[in-house]
């Protein structure tokens, strides 16, 4: 691997940071999200209509994104810990209502912006290079409720005021920039993505469509911004991979597989390439949903592309074209069973070899730098009274993707620059809210109810992924 390739770790804001209602943050999305066992996942309410979102806001629920893990206190023992970890990178997410509470202020928030000014300052001061992400599924919830969401277009200029504001801030000291984690969950769950809340009614999926096109032009306008504000400074879009494989070679599973894929890679379509496929706006036809976007606003999209594409990478999918097969779970969706792979305590599948075919899928359809913005293992952990926690599960997980991005680079040339491992530090689910389900290399004590002392412990996977780095991924034992 190069001497500078960027070995790291990424976490989102509202899964971190907790004291959502201190120093003038106001609430987001994600501090409604109730928490539900992953035994009752089926009943777990994601697309909020505007009536729970008035219900959930004044109750007393177990909503544990509120707490988080408590990072907006401890960050200085944290990044310590980091440090002591030896990352190159850190990716972390800015909560947009920390900066502006409402979303729609005049004046931008000074204690949100010293917060994150100082987690910047001591990655500088540790090396390690911020990776910031300007909006991880926590949207001001005054956007859903006043403005409905990303499908009303005055939602752009907000989220342009934001990001230029931090860009300023923290220009000539932040190189990496995400607009939006994850675009794609736009279309798969549009109140986490979209801050669209879920109406019954015909213009619900036109509204869908209509804030993610609102956030494709939002992704270009950032870009443009942070190009005259930092020529430095750069910007990627950020996919979930869904890469999906036939279940079978008979050609309906085939042209099944190729359409999961081609939907998953159309959101870098928009960003890379900056076009609408073809495939798609015959589809959107034939639903009879309209592309608002206008040649003015398309053009934009068109002259304001990405500098390198990221994606997480969790697992594949499989596809058929048969009704009658067993549904798997995953991130974001599922697929159906794919007999050949081992799965996670949560469903998902464990498949190190699809990062190397999305890395070549990627690389070969593209052809920018790329950087793996998440990978990681969900598990349930289980701390010792020594202190630690042998997650050997999760070293296995790890070792084999690291390989599988080896393969990638030093024998296929795919150039990616970065890695990083979701989790640094345990905290909450984005999908269920649960605590228990733990990806970080540092266990926090803390439950799903939010008892525990909140300390934290390095786990034999923090001594393991240390090595790697130290050796630029050549010890991987
Ligand atoms: C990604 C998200 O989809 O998956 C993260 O960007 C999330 O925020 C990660 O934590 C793992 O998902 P989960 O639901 O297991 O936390």
């Amino acid at each position: 691997m190069e001497k500078e390739f960027l070995w790291g770790a990424a976490s989102s804001a509202n899964q971190m940071e907790g004291a959502y209602n201190v120093d003038g943050k106001g609430l987001s999305i994600a501090d409604l999200a109730l928490f539900y066992e992953y035994k009752d996942r089926l009943k777990l309410k994601k697309e909020l209509s505007l009536d729970d979102i008035e219900k959930l806001k004044d109750t007393d629920g177990n909503f544990p994104k509120r707490r988080g893990n408590d990072f907006y206190h401890r960050w200085e023992e944290d990044l310590e810990l980091l440090h002591q970890l030896g990352i190159k990178a850190y990716r972390f997410s800015i909560a947009w209502s920390r900066i502006f509470p409402n979303g729609d202020d005049v004046n931008a928030n000074e204690a949100g912006l010293s917060f994150y000014e100082n987690i910047i300052n001591r990655c500088i001061e540790y090396k390690i290079e911020p990776i910031i992400t300007l909006s991880h599924f926590e949207t001001p919830l005054v956007i859903s409720e006043k403005y409905g969401g990303w499908n009303n277009r005055s939602v752009i200029k907000l989220f342009l005021r934001y990001a230029c504001v931090v860009f300023q801030r923290f220009k000539g000291k932040v190189k990496y920039w995400i607009a939006f984690n994850e675009i794609n969950a736009a279309l798969e769950i549009p109140y986490k993505g979209s801050a669209i809340p879920f109406a019954n009614n015909a213009h619900y999926a036109q509204a869908v469509h209509d804030g993610l096109h609102n956030q494709v032009l939002a992704s270009a306008l950032v870009a443009k911004k942070l190009h005259e504000i930092d020529s430095n400074a750069k910007i990627g879009c950020m996919i979930a991979s869904f890469l999906t494989y036939p279940l079978t070679c008979a050609p309906p599973d085939v042209w099944k597989a190729l359409n999961e894929n081609r939907s998953y890679y159309l959101y870098a379509d928009m960003l890379v390439k900056g076009f609408l496929p073809a495939w798609y706006r015959m589809d959107l036809a034939r639903q009879g949903i309209e592309i608002t976007l206008s040649e003015q606003d398309l053009t934009i999209i068109k002259n304001n592309t990405v500098d390198y594409i990221s994606f997480s990478y969790y697992m594949s999918l499989t596809a058929s074209s048969s009704q009658n097969q067993n549904k798997g779970n995953g991130n974001l969706k599922g697929g159906v069973i794919n007999p050949f792979l081992e799965k996670t305590d949560w469903g998902w599948s464990i498949d190190p070899t699809g990062l190397r075919i999305a890395l070549n899928d990627m690389y070969d359809r593209y052809n920018l730098p790329i950087m793996i913005s998440e990978n990681g293992f969900g598990s349930i952990d289980v701390l010792e009274h020594d202190g630690t926690v042998i997650d050997n599960d999760r070293i296995k997980y790890l070792k084999e993707h690291v390989k599988a991005l080896k393969a990638a680079v030093e024998e296929d040339g795919v150039n990616c620059f970065c890695y990083l491992v979701w989790s640094p530090i345990d905290m909450v689910s984005s999908g269920t809210s649960e605590m228990r389900k733990r990806y970080g290399f540092i266990y926090v004590d803390a439950d799903d109810y939010g008892n525990g002392t909140y300390d934290r412990f390095k786990k034999k996977s923090f001594y393991w992924y240390r090595k790697v780095i130290d050796s630029n991924g050549e010890d991987l034992s």
